[in-house]
């Protein structure tokens, strides 16, 4: 068994059976053989959104395929990235080109790869705004194929890439597609304090970098996956009755009538904001940040402390969080409302 510590940023001490690292197509051809062979494994990243409940008896495939490159049309800049390039570095390097469009998703922790299956977002954009295609190599049939962005079906830290269709495959390549024509995205917060008529890419750049690191923790610091749970969506009859009690309440209005509340500002309301749990923490800034604090927390403790921290807002709110972070059990991935359940029985 190999330590999982190196390959995710909740830096739990599980275990994995084997670890395939992919960097060219000699690689992929052993990921084609496990394949054939019957033999289980899971492709991650950075592993930025992932949690080993237990430890994990399969391969644990790591995209490493690196290569970008950028490509100018007359009104747009096309950029094509392999999976395993770190997200921020692309950013990053295409604010220091003057390219415009991925500032708000600057420091989300993570590979490329990553951000067509959780469809990433922060800071009023999100992945699917800007991605043309994603390429997929399936490890059955050694094919590649490309996936238009209707064909991707997008919502909110959702996409195919998270169905039982895409088993066996993995993402290889991204095509992203960014207007010349930058309008800064102001709409968020601390950001409303820039001139949207004079401020310049890096400058929200800068502003989004400094917002994160003032409230969310430094993976590399404080082991972590953002976000734990998903901002959670409630009807009309849940403000009517929560809203006259709760005045400040974060509640943003969605098209079909139902609304978005803020599950941080849910677990703070539970006074949970630096409660810790078997090494086990919510995180002192950003309550929806849920952390390895003691940096010896097993998988399971900070399950435990999931479990909890749901159970807490459940009994104030009647809302029943829903977790945003994958979980991986002995045989692969698990549903993690299942393993949560089981754990508020216990
Ligand atoms: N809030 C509190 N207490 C807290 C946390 C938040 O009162 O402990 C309040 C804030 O004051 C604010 C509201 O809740 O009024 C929303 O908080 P915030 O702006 O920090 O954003 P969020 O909804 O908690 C989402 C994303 C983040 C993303 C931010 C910024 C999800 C699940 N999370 O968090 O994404 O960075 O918006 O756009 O949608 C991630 O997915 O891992 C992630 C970090």
């Amino acid at each position: 068994m190999n330590d999982a510590r190196a390959y995710h940023t909740f830096a739990v001490s599980s275990k994995v059976g084997q670890v395939l690292v992919i960097r060219n197509l000699d690689d992929l051809k052993s990921l084609h053989a496990l394949s054939l062979a019957g033999k289980p494994w899971l492709c991650c990243g950075e592993g930025s959104n992932l949690l080993f409940v237990k430890d994990y008896d399969g391969t644990l495939v790591v995209n490493r395929l690196r290569s970008r490159r950028l490509i100018e049309l007359d009104d747009a800049w096309v950029v094509e990235a392999a999976a395993g390039e770190n997200w921020h570095e692309l950013v990053r390097w295409l604010v220091s080109r003057n390219v415009g469009g991925l500032e708000n998703l600057a420091l989300i922790p993570g590979s490329v790869g990553a951000a067509p299956v959780q469809n990433i977002g922060a800071y009023g954009a999100e992945f699917s705004d800007f991605c043309q295609w994603v390429e997929i190599w399936d490890s059955r049939t050694q094919q590649f194929s490309r996936l238009s962005h209707a064909q991707c079906q997008f919502g909110y830290r959702s996409s195919i890439f998270k169905t039982p269709q895409m088993q066996g495959c993995i993402v290889t390549r991204v095509g992203i597609s960014l207007s010349k024509h930058w309008q800064p995205n102001l709409s968020y917060g601390s950001l409303q304090s820039l001139d949207s008529d004079s401020v310049s890419i890096s400058q929200v750049f800068d502003m989004i970098c400094q917002t994160r690191t003032d409230k969310l923790p430094d993976p590399k610091k404080i082991g972590n996956a953002g976000s734990f749970f998903k901002n959670p969506i409630v009807d009309s009859f849940w403000v009517e009755r929560f809203q006259p009690h709760y005045k400040q309440i974060p509640i943003y209005p969605l098209p079909d009538g139902t609304f978005k509340v803020a599950a941080g500002w849910l677990i703070d309301q539970c006074a949970l904001k630096g409660f810790e749990m078997d090494g086990a923490g919510v995180h002192v800034k950003q309550a929806l940040v849920l952390t390895n604090a003691s940096g010896n927390a097993s998988g399971a403790a900070i399950a435990r402390l999931a479990s909890y921290v749901q159970d807490k807002v459940y009994q104030k709110f009647a809302i029943k969080l829903e977790p945003e972070v994958l979980f991986i059990g002995t045989e692969g991935f698990v549903n993690p409302q299942e393993v949560l359940s089981n754990y508020a029985k216990s």
